[in-house]
């Protein structure tokens, strides 16, 4: 399948494995490169040493492109994105803040950019400093995303810029991957399917999990880390949304915080100093962070459900099965040309003329951003198909 993205990025599939912490670890990388995707690494977790000795650990396994992240909010990414130019990887995702500096040094070596964006201002931001790609993230998503929704926010987004767009949030199988194809993207990004792989390093308590729930089970909060995220719905989720940041999280944020000072290799006093130096409003962020990554680390590793919590999209209604990636892959190229077709006899069958692409549509400048209004989840449950 030939689009856009698989052009830029030299992949077989129009497909990605988008950066998650714990999961996109070098070896699911390099798996869902060899299937034909595009695999991303992870860097949130990772100091300087640990995301150049993963970028090699990655080229051991694969000499097909990758990619490797950086949510530049966290703390040591922008060491992590020096790392990963010195190391001339084929393609850097950056999101949560400006990678105009990436986008000047990737191109310099002939390396490709893709910012993750939610909505039309920063993608139009990252189109403008010469980014070559943008993952348009919907509110379905696992994580970070905001109030406007894929089937609304690709086709929107996509009219408005020259670049291609890469659909991420709700995709699970080939209907989701065709959908995002009529819709104006030309490839999908893959959380919460390509979590629940054979080969994803995901504790196998949460894969069952997100196998056995449905779309209604995720919570949508500003009260987990501290920006509007998705998390798998449990008791223990429910907990750390009710509590928030209250004395006693903001007391845990402080060994959660030191705990991540440890795993990367930074000073524990210059984190805490440059963190209450930043100000209340970074400091509040980062104290959310810190007991976030906590009960992730532990959700996904361990897979604690007392404590743990994991992102998890509303695709999770959607999975039925722990396929391995090549499997995966393939059942959703062929059921997104089964839809293709399907959908081309069914327009011949109606008297439509004979089938022909659908020509791009072009807006004059983009639309104002959607307002910050916020949908909650229905809350009732439905029996998987
Ligand atoms: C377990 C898990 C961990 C994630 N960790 C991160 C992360 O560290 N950084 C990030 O930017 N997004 C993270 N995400 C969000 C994904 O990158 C992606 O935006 C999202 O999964 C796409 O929506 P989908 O789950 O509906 O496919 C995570 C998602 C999951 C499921």
């Amino acid at each position: 399948m030939k689009t856009r993205i698989t052009e830029l990025f030299g992949i077989k599939y129009p497909i990605v494995l988008s950066g998650m912490s714990w999961v996109s670890v070098p070896e699911m990388v390099a798996t869902v490169s060899n299937a034909g995707g595009l695999g991303i690494l992870a860097t949130g977790p990772l100091d300087a040493d640990q995301t150049r000795q993963s970028v090699r650990k990655i080229r051991s396994l694969t000499d097909k492109p990758f990619g490797a992240n950086a949510s530049l909010l966290f703390p040591g990414a922008a060491e992590n994105a020096m790392v990963l130019l010195e190391e001339k990887v084929p393609v850097i995702n950056f999101a949560l803040g400006k990678g105009d500096w990436i986008v000047k040094a990737a191109h310099e070596y002939g390396g490709k950019v893709v910012a993750t964006v939610v909505n039309h201002r920063h993608a139009k931001r990252a189109q403008d400093y010469g980014t070559d790609s943008v993952i348009v993230t919907g509110h379905e998503a696992a994580a970070h995303g905001e109030s406007g929704t894929t089937f609304c926010l690709i086709p929107s987004i996509s009219a408005a810029l020259d670049i291609p767009v890469i659909a991420a949030g709700g995709v699970a199988d080939g209907r989701g991957l065709a959908a995002a194809l009529a819709l104006g993207a030309e490839g999908v990004a893959m959380g919460t399917r390509l979590m629940a792989t054979k080969e994803s390093p995901l504790h196998d308590t949460y894969k069952k999990l997100s196998v056995e729930k449905d779309l209604y089970d995720t919570l949508f909060s500003d009260r987990f880390d501290g920006l509007w995220c998705r998390v798998l719905d449990t008791s223990a989720a429910r907990k750390a949304v009710k509590e928030g940041l209250n004395i006693k999280k903001l007391l845990q944020a402080i060994p959660n915080s030191r705990d991540i000072a440890a795993q990367m290799h930074m000073p524990y006093l210059k984190l805490f100093i440059g963190v209450l130096a930043s100000g209340w409003k970074n400091a509040r962020q980062l104290a959310f962070m810190a007991n976030a990554f906590r009960a992730i680390r532990i959700a996904t590793e361990d897979g604690d459900m007392a404590e743990g919590v994991l992102p998890v999209g509303q695709c999770t209604g959607l999975l039925q099965d722990i396929p391995t990636v090549e499997e995966l892959f393939k059942r959703i190229i062929k059921e997104a040309e089964d839809v293709q077709l399907d959908l081309a006899l069914k327009m011949e069958a109606n008297g439509a003329a004979k089938p022909r692409p659908a020509a791009k549509t072009k807006t004059a400048g983009t639309k104002a951003a959607p307002k910050k209004t916020r949908s909650n989840p229905t809350p009732k449950k439905t029996a998987k198909a």
